[in-house]
């Protein structure tokens, strides 16, 4: 089975998803996992073909954190899904990986599937410790309540993230190659990986067919449906 993950950012409404869900639920498949991750306001309970989830969730459990969303407030909305540790949050919160996996640890306790997200930077790939930086990030962004399968990784090159840049096929290839041997390391070699940054319609096919890439974690492009349909229809 293979996995689409819209990923909406601060943009979008509920008056939008609602139509984007009707809309995904026509042409999905039955071998296609898609998942919409929105802004909280707009938290609701998916259907049988479109998973809706949240952009992250606080590293607390419940108390003083004001402006904190905490899992168990996300899974009460209906929403089954969280992303955490997304380049642009742990940008925007200094995110360390030991924190990134305390938002997961909360997800998983709460009945939320976490979309574990990593990525090295453009210096970190330049100056060649990019490979270090993901395995790293895996391996300490990994709860230690995860079970094997019972979480997703997403690989964001976070050189080429919302910049329109795409690696090479064989840059994926070798960066999901390394993440899945991590993961069997791990006892957890049946978790999906979904490769992240740039995705469209144009090169989906060539990306979903790369080894070990489970899926894609789509940003700009899954805001609109003539965008984003043509992906599904194209991975189909
Ligand atoms: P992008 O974003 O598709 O716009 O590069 C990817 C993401 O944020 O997951």
């Amino acid at each position: 089975m293979k996995i689409i993950a819209g990923n909406w950012k601060m943009n979008g409404s509920r008056t939008a998803l609602d139509d984007m869900v009707d809309s995904v639920s026509r042409v999905a498949g039955n071998d296609l996992r898609i998942m919409m991750f929105v802004p909280y306001t707009m938290l609701r309970t998916g259907n049988d073909m479109v998973m809706i989830g949240a952009q992250n969730v606080s590293k607390f459990d419940t108390g003083a954190h004001t402006g904190d969303v905490s899992a168990a407030m996300v899974r009460d909305t209906g929403a089954v899904a969280t992303l955490v540790g997304h380049s642009e949050t742990r940008d925007a919160l200094h995110d360390t990986n030991a924190d990134v996996a305390l938002r997961a640890m909360h997800a998983i306790d709460n009945d939320l599937l976490p979309i574990i997200c990593v990525g090295e930077t453009d210096i970190e790939r330049k100056t060649g410790i990019g490979e270090k930086v993901v395995v790293h990030g895996v391996r300490e962004s990994v709860p230690k309540n995860a079970k094997n399968g019972g979480f997703i990784i997403a690989y964001e090159p976070r050189w080429a993230i919302g910049r329109g840049i795409t690696p090479t096929t064989q840059e994926i290839a070798d960066m999901h190659r390394i993440i899945r041997d991590t993961l069997i390391d791990m006892g957890l070699g049946d978790t999906p990986i979904l490769y992240g940054a740039s995705v469209t319609a144009q090169n989906v096919r060539e990306i979903i067919n790369i080894k070990n890439v489970s899926g894609v974690l789509i940003g700009g492009a899954s805001l609109k449906k003539q965008d984003f349909i043509p992906i599904i229809e194209n991975v189909k």
